[in-house]
């Protein structure tokens, strides 16, 4: 394992560097690397993250609110499924390895994600199938089955939550 051999020596580097400078508050930035071998800013990465499920979660709230309108407005449905589609597809790229709490930045990403990464992934592809389900229903002016597609979408972010993010205090 090269890589993370890497993370743990550029991060032990850091560390040293922090201690004889004395600095406190104004901590260097923690690296890693991504999929790539290119080196990311794990505070960036964090912030990314957060940014993209909350998009998720912006899109989920509009698809459930145009669904439950008097008269579904079942192309608000289909744009936020597209959305939501989209930004499930950007999750797993967003866990490079050595972005957990080991990198001493504020996060609720569990160790599970990097100790099981077919599990995560998989997870991640649950919500992408459940907000394509949710497309097609909306596309076919389906309320019952987007109802249903809304339900699995609801399931995948809590399955995933339950495994992979710690739970808030
Ligand atoms: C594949 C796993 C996975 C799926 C699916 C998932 N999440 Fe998350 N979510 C996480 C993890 C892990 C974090 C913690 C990230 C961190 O703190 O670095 C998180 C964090 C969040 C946050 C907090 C962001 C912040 O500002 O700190 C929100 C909101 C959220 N998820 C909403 C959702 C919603 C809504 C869905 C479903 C529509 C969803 N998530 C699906 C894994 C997932």
């Amino acid at each position: 394992m090269a890589s993370k051999t890497l993370v743990t020596t550029t991060l032990a580097a850091l560390a040293l560097a922090a201690a004889m400078t004395g600095c406190k508050g104004s901590e260097p930035a923690a690296t890693t690397t991504n999929a790539s071998g290119e080196a990311v800013d794990v505070a960036g990465t964090i912030k990314a993250r957060e940014a993209n499920f909350k998009a998720i979660g912006k899109a989920n709230k509009a698809a459930k609110s145009a669904l439950e309108a008097g008269t579904p407005d079942f192309a608000a449905v289909s744009a936020a499924a597209t959305s939501i589609q989209t930004d499930a597809g950007k999750i797993v790229d967003l866990f490079p390895k050595g972005s957990g709490k080991e990198s001493g930045e504020k996060t609720q990403a569990l160790p599970t994600i990097w100790e099981k990464p077919a599990e995560f992934k998989a997870a991640a592809e649950k919500l992408a199938t459940a907000a394509g389900a949710l497309k097609t229903a909306a596309d076919a002016k389906d309320a019952k089955a987007a109802t249903a597609a809304m339900g699995e979408i609801g399931g995948a972010c809590k399955g995933c939550h339950d495994t992979f993010r710690e739970k808030k205090q």
